[in-house]
């Protein structure tokens, strides 16, 4: 396989590899026609502007050389991006930034970019469920928003 030597370097030597404890968002994806499977962790924060980032993120891959190459580069394309900027990249920001994947390896970047959006919408989806809750102390309980 023709590998430029920026896919080499992030398949030798990952950046970002591992696990979030208490992510504030997970995504999982999987290849069915290969079977490679990785997830995406991602804890936010605010930047001084007050918009919402991605502080940390970190990411599990078994999969093929691409498959690792493209979780880590889309690591270091998303730290320290707005959620609505992370959110935009796509598979072929990753291959950009990989220099070029072999064709038959494009799809592989697809699970990158998939399960960061995962892990994004993963995190507003828990956050929005926490905002429709309200506790209320006069009855002791709690009332949904919505
Ligand atoms: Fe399955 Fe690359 S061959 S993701």
């Amino acid at each position: 396989m023709n590998y430029s030597k920026t896919v080499l370097k992030n398949f030798m030597n990952p950046k970002n590899r591992g696990e979030i404890k208490n992510p504030d968002g997970v995504g999982k994806v999987g290849n069915p026609q290969c079977g490679d499977i990785m997830w995406v962790y991602i804890k936010v924060g605010k930047n001084k502007s007050g918009k919402e980032v991605i502080k940390n993120i970190k990411f599990k891959t078994f999969g093929c050389a691409a498959a690792i190459a493209t979780s880590s580069m889309i690591t270091q394309l998303a730290k320290g991006k707005t959620l609505d900027q992370a959110k935009k990249l796509t598979r072929n920001d990753v291959a950009k930034s990989l220099k070029g994947l072999p064709p038959i390896k494009m799809h592989c970047s697809n699970l990158a970019s998939d399960a960061l959006k995962k892990a994004i919408n993963d995190y507003k989806s828990k956050k929005k469920t926490k905002n429709d809750w309200t506790y209320c102390k006069n009855f002791e309980n709690w009332f949904c928003n919505s």
